[in-house]
């Protein structure tokens, strides 16, 4: 199976994924704790960017005892004009699991319909399912299951829009607060409601924030987003989206990273007693050993 969306596993695989990522976390966070990739190789494609997703993968397959390849964006032929689906194709043939951050998400699709092993979604334009992964984790160790509330004040991006599938999967309490024009696609709406609740969207922060038990966040300005930087800061800045240690009341906050300090959130508050970005970091290893070892299987 492929994982290009939070929503491609069921509850119960869901669970089974996390339960997978919080046994190898307990087995020891550092050294080789599985050997579910004995003789296995992830290839990773990467047309973006990345500090989190390129290490915890890489280093999750050495700890399973497999092996990742780093395909970066002049590493390749893709991109340089040998096709998706010839990519897919190839790679098959190498590798065991492909693992690709893309601009374009019809991109990781035609990868998952070509390719003959297992693709993971690093990252699209539109999705982040591997980070709701380990968001769902921190989010479960901290209050012991997902009877929580949450806020999502910023942009309705790509982790956005898969936290929003991910909460409507396991019944978090989730409120989105977006500034008019930047909230989360409709079509992402109703596939929650499907999946059993749509969160409430509004466009003032504090009213999102109040009763929350977590404030999420995210930059303003995503890879790829860049020739929209200026009117995007301007929007979400003037309509009094930062967050700030003022905004954040007693809510612990959580963050996909890499943070912009002096955007979205401040520094004061990203290193407040409050955040837990590190936790969520961390989680990105345990969660997507959790989901090798589960695609392997
Ligand atoms: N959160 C996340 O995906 O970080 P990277 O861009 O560093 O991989
Ligand atoms: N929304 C951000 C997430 C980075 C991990 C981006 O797409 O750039």
């Amino acid at each position: 199976m492929n994982f290009l969306n939070i929503d491609d596993l069921t509850r119960e695989e869901l669970d089974d994924v996390l339960t997978r990522a919080t046994d190898l976390k307990e087995r020891t966070a550092r050294g080789k704790t599985a050997e579910a990739m004995d003789g296995k190789t992830l290839g990773m494609i990467f047309e973006k960017p990345s500090t989190r997703t390129r290490v915890s993968f890489e280093t999750g397959a050495t700890q399973l005892g497999g092996h990742a390849i780093f395909l970066g964006p002049d590493d390749i032929h893709l991109g340089h004009g040998e096709p998706v689906r010839d990519t897919a194709r190839a790679l098959s043939r190498y590798v065991d699991v492909i693992m690709a951050r893309v601009f374009d998400h019809a991109d990781v699709v035609e990868l998952g319909e070509y390719a003959t092993v297992p693709v993971v979604n690093g990252l699209t334009d539109d999705a982040h399912p591997c980070q709701t992964l380990a968001d769902l984790l921190t989010i479960r160790e901290r209050f012991d299951g997902f009877d929580a509330r949450v806020a999502w004040v910023g942009d309705g991006n790509n982790v956005c829009q898969s936290f929003v599938l991910g909460a409507a999967l396991v019944g978090l309490d989730l409120v989105v607060a977006t500034p008019e024009g930047y909230g989360v696609d409709d079509a992402v709406l109703n596939r929650a409601a499907e999946l059993g609740s749509a969160p409430e969207v509004v466009t003032d922060p504090e009213a999102a924030v109040d009763g929350a038990d977590v404030l999420y966040t995210d930059v303003w300005v995503s890879m790829g987003e860049e020739s929209e930087r200026a009117e995007k800061l301007d929007a979400f800045s003037r309509a009094g989206f930062q967050v700030t240690e003022d905004l954040l009341n007693d809510q612990l906050l959580m963050h996909c990273l890499p943070a912009h300090r002096g955007e979205e959130v401040t520094d004061a508050a990203l290193e407040s007693d409050n955040s837990i970005v590190w936790d969520q970091a961390e989680n990105r290893l345990h969660a997507q050993k959790g989901l090798l070892t589960y695609l392997l299987a």
